[in-house]
């Protein structure tokens, strides 16, 4: 299977890009499935419906969010009925839509797709290795599903290695989100699941993490706020990393995706 997972798309910038480079991507490399955090794409915080269709139609087969997950209020709702978004499996019982799921490519293979918090630099979550334990126990790479992706979305670099290590042979990628800087440790582990710390955003680099550099850089400086956060609205680089898998759904080739903006490019070179 052909996989591409795109890194957090931020805003009005980075909805762009998407929707430009994603459906051409999709032919180019004849993609069996693709990935996209997008809990960051309305003005920065959360998803709207409109903006999650609009992932779906570009060439989405899921997305994938986190901390910011229900920043947008109209998502507590909609997310039950939209089974291709998918929210952190670690909220706490009770948090509306899922944390998993299912989702068939249009060439007919079943993908497992879990969206999970980590805990350390972020808000108390249950625990995301228990988590990711019971999803894979029920539904198992090679028996349950053809491919097992998760996206982990973190702070820290160390709980996602280790978070890495813990599923190593169990899923055909594990990728970290939420820094909003890609990482250059794009691998294949021992067991065959593809890692990669952090996919990096998509979204206009000239910024910080996504948002017009001004109001943070005040922030940091005199701990006082004067204005919103903005997200930054130059040209955009599409982060993300592209994997292949083989027949058990393991990872045979993993390599990162830039395009555009101000990041040096990078595209897979085994596909064509
Ligand atoms: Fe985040």
């Amino acid at each position: 299977m052909r996989i591409l997972f795109i890194g957090d798309v931020v805003g009005r910038a980075g909805r762009a890009i998407l929707s430009s480079e994603l459906p051409k991507l999709r032919a180019a490399f004849a993609l069996d499935l693709v990935i996209v955090n997008g809990e960051n794409a309305a003005g920065g915080f959360g998803i709207t419906e409109s903006i999650c269709q609009e992932f779906l139609d570009a060439g989405a087969d899921c997305v994938t969010l986190g901390n910011h997950a229900f920043d947008q209020r109209e998502a507590l709702v909609f997310i039950e009925r939209q089974p291709r978004l998918i929210r952190p499996a670690n909220y706490p019982k009770g948090a509306p839509g899922r944390g998993a799921n299912l989702i068939e490519t249009r060439t007919g293979a079943r993908a497992l797709v879990v969206n999970l918090l980590g805990r350390v630099f972020l808000d108390a979550m249950d625990d995301p290795f228990a988590a990711i334990e019971r999803e894979l126990d029920a539904c198992p790479l090679g028996l349950g599903c053809d491919a097992a992706v998760i996206d982990f979305h973190a702070e820290a670099t160390s709980e996602k290695q280790a978070f890495g290590w813990f599923v190593d042979g169990r899923a055909s990628l594990v990728v970290g989100t939420h820094t909003h800087a890609p990482t250059a440790d794009a691998r294949i582990l021992p067991a065959g699941t593809a890692y990669m710390s952090d996919a990096g955003m998509t979204g206009d680099y000239d910024s910080v993490i996504g948002m017009e550099k001004d109001e943070p850089v005040r922030r940091f400086t005199t701990k006082l706020p004067a204005g919103r956060f903005e997200p930054a609205s130059g040209p955009a680089t599409l982060c993300g990393v592209a994997v292949e898998t083989n027949a058990q759904g393991l990872a045979v080739r993993v390599a990162p995706v830039r395009i555009g903006g101000k990041l040096a490019p990078a595209r897979p070179d085994f596909w064509g």
